[in-house]
This record gives C-alpha cells, sequence and structure tokens, in this order.
C-alpha cells in the first residue's frame, strides 16, 4: 500500500513509520520542517498543495495536530481558535481534501488522545478538539461507507514522552505497541471506530 504519513517525525509517527515500512508498504512522510513533503496542517491550502505533491495514495495517516494545553480561565481566543484550527480542522481537511487523491477502498487514521473522554485539569481544549476528531470520524465514516474508511487512535500517554518530560515511562505505552493500532486501522476492515491504544493491542 502507499500510505501518507502527516506528522512522521514526531514520537508516535517516526513509530507508526517503522511499523508501516517493516509490514512492506510504501510509506510518504510529511511534517511541519522535516519529511519527504512539508505541510501545515492549520492552512488548507498547504494540505491541497501536499495531496497534488504526493501523487495517488491508499491510505493516510495523521500524528500531527497540536492543541494547547492550560487552565481554563488561562486559555485566551487565541488558544481556542488554533487548537481548532490545527487539531481538529486539520485533520478533517485531511479527509475531506485527501478524498479525490486516496483511492476508493483507501482509508483515514487521525490521532486524539484518551484525555478526549478521560479529562485531566488544565486540558480542556485539548480535550474538547479530540474528542470532536473522534465524533468527526464517526460520522463521516457513515458517509463514506463502502468507499473510504475513517479511524480515530486515541493515544494514551507515550512512554517516550514521558521520558522527555523527566517522567518515568510508565504508566504508558511504547510508541512502537502504540503504532499497531495505526497498522491495524490502515490494514483492517473497521470504520468509525475510536481506537482506544492506553494498553499494547492484543494479537
Ligand atoms: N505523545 C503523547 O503522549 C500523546 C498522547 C496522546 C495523544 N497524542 C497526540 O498525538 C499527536 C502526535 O503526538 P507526538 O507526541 O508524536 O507529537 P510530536 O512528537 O510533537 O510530533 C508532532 C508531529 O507533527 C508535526 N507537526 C507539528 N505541527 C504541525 C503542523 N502545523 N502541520 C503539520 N505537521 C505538524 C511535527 O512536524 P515537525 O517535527 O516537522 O515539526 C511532527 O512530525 C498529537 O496530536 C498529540 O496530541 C500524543
Amino acid at each position: 500500500m502507499r500510505i501518507l504519513v502527516v506528522g512522521a517525525t514526531g514520537t508516535i509517527g517516526a513509530a507508526v513509520v517503522d511499523a508501516l515500512r517493516g509490514r512492506g508498504h510504501e510509506v510518504v512522510s510529511a511534517g511541519h520542517s522535516a519529511g519527504d513533503h512539508r505541510v501545515d496542517l492549520s492552512d488548507a491550502a498547504s494540505i491541497d498543495e501536499l495531496y497534488a505533491a504526493v501523487g495517488p495514495l491508499e491510505a493516510v495517516v495523521c500524528t500531527a495536530g497540536v492543541a494547547r494545553f492550560g487552565a481554563l480561565e488561562e486559555l485566551d481566543d487565541e488558544a481556542f481558535v488554533a487548537s481548532l484550527a490545527n487539531k481538529l480542522m486539520g485533520q478533517v481537511n485531511l479527509v475531506r481534501r485527501g478524498l479525490a487523491t486516496v483511492a476508493r477502498g483507501g482509508s483515514f487514521t487521525l490521532t486524539s488522545g484518551t484525555l478526549s473522554q478521560r479529562p485531566t485539569p488544565g486540558t480542556a481544549a485539548v480535550a474538547m478538539t479530540g474528542a470532536a476528531v473522534e465524533s468527526f470520524a464517526r460520522a463521516a465514516a457513515i458517509d463514506l461507507e463502502g468507499r473510504w474508511r475513517v479511524n480515530t487512535v486515541s493515544p494514551g500517554w507515550v512512554a517516550e514522552s514521558r521520558m522527555k518530560m523527566g517522567l518515568d515511562p510508565m504508566p504508558g505505552i511504547w510508541a512502537a505497541e502504540l503504532a499497531e493500532y495505526y497498522v491495524r486501522s490502515v490494514t483492517g476492515e473497521e470504520s468509525g471506530a475510536t481506537l482506544e491504544a492506553e494498553e499494547p493491542l492484543e494479537s
């Protein structure tokens, strides 16, 4: 399969690229500042340029998407607008604007996060955008049924990300184990699903 991974240079994206390439798929990488292609998820024209440049695809995986952390009283208008433009509309537009490039029978796999369903203090914008991504994928899958599949992977706290913050890696999920959920979404048959990924996938 020829698969575009947006966010391929990130902690999760790099592991997803490895997992997909390890299974013999051709991966085209895109990032904000590195990768085969550059894209700004918050800019719809940039997404159009990306699709024009990459050529035909069978699947798209998005492991990019930024939303702002902060207590509700501290989040200003710009923080909400930026979170919606990047993590939500960026992923929505990857699907909407990718339909002409991704072959029928192909798929889109988006990323939310477990904070969407189990928020903690200071996550109002992050939880809101993640939950909206999941709802979008669930509803879009209905409209696209029989033509394209759309799923969301909802990662728990990634062990490598915890370590970068000086925390114990556990409780967390290693990026390589998390990547298996993305492989399942791309190569499986489900659509409209939110794959909660806090523990390694049972084989
Ligand atoms: N890590 C965790 O513990 C965790 C847990 C739950 C959910 N998530 C979610 O998973 C996603 C990826 O997390 P991560 O930890 O892998 O992030 P990361 O290591 O910071 O990587 C982010 C990736 O997204 C790209 N990117 C950043 N801004 C972009 C933009 N405007 N347009 C296009 N690409 C952009 C980056 O490209 P450059 O490197 O070129 O800038 C990079 O490839 C995020 O949505 C995050 O909220 C992460």
